[in-house]
């Protein structure tokens, strides 16, 4: 049985293949009939133990287009509020006969641990401060549509809470495997030291990272995974990491600007820059479903 459960696992043939695989169901989704049969009579459950607006409505749409049976589970109102454990409320709903599973879940490590014990394929839709492969992949799905090629030599900046960030993870992973160059921005208490060994460059100053490069990849402050009271506050981050349209339009180039979403408006982005013409935010959540209709047809041709 073959899963997603990191880019780390990946090839950089894989991430081509799903790239291409993306591209081509892109061009689907965008014709008047956007229904293919592709998954007809597979049934995916989508189990998230953490919230999501994005990623479980882009995984469920990704699941209709593909003509897949789609069941969604959510931890809150479920049974695991009386103590169910993960591996019995999977197993419970295997039992119903469902081919995949889409989970989300906090702790990291935690789809891993479940593709010991079960037979289904499983897609991992983030696992508390570990991968997020999905947003990854359409990630650099986005900036190689914007670019208008591939990725190498290109240089990609990861601004923010990195210590927190799955997205940031999964992103040098895929990143580094397509022979892009990465710059990791932030606070050095919000950049973990296990990057030095990830080909990575570290930069506290984000002019001088804007200035660098191609694509800046902007990431949210994780104030919800922040045990402790972290420096710097959100206001001390950003007056010095946050992001305006005034830096944006004074570089003398054009640089492409991401977020992963939920933006936190007015801390890592300004308004004026999130919503500008130097913004592809929603190209990525666009993307996001024909790159989650290739990871589901692929994992499902591998059976
Ligand atoms: N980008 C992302 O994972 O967003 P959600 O948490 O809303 O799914």
């Amino acid at each position: 049985t073959r899963h997603l459960l990191g880019i780390k696992d990946l090839t950089p043939d894989d991430i081509e293949l799903i790239m291409a695989t993306a591209k081509e169901f892109k061009e689907v989704i965008n014709r008047p009939i956007k229904k293919v049969p592709s998954l007809r009579d597979v049934t995916i459950a989508n189990v998230f133990f953490e919230n999501s607006t994005r990623t479980r409505l882009s995984f469920e749409l990704a699941e209709k287009r593909l003509s897949a049976d789609t069941i969604n589970f959510s931890a809150s109102g479920s049974s695991v509020k009386k103590g169910e454990t993960l591996l019995d409320t999977v197993n419970n709903i295997l039992a119903m006969k469902v081919d995949m599973i889409v989970m989300r879940h906090a702790s990291p490590g935690a789809p891993h641990f479940l593709s010991k014990h079960i037979a289904a394929n499983i897609v991992n839709a983030g696992d508390g401060t570990h991968e997020h492969p999905t947003q990854a992949l359409l990630d650099s799905f986005s900036m190689r549509e914007k670019l208008g090629g591939d990725l190498v030599g290109k240089k990609i900046a990861i601004i923010g809470d990195i210590l927190h960030s799955r997205v940031a993870l999964s992103n040098i992973f895929a990143l580094r495997k397509q022979g892009a160059e990465v710059t990791l921005c932030g606070p050095s208490t919000l950049i973990p030291r296990y990057v030095n060994e990830l080909g990575v460059k570290v930069s506290h100053n984000v002019k001088e990272t804007l200035a660098w490069c191609d694509v800046a990849n902007v990431l949210r402050i994780q104030l919800e995974r922040q045990q402790i009271k972290y420096f710097p506050t959100l206001r001390e981050y950003s007056l010095y990491f946050g992001i305006n349209k005034k830096m944006l339009d004074e570089l003398n180039k054009e640089i492409i600007v991401m977020h992963p979403g939920p933006i936190n408006r007015g801390v890592e982005l300004t308004s004026d820059a999130a919503d500008s013409h130097h913004s592809i935010i929603l190209d990525q959540v666009e993307n996001g479903v024909a790159v989650r209709m290739a990871v589901l047809y692929l994992l499902a041709g591998q059976n």
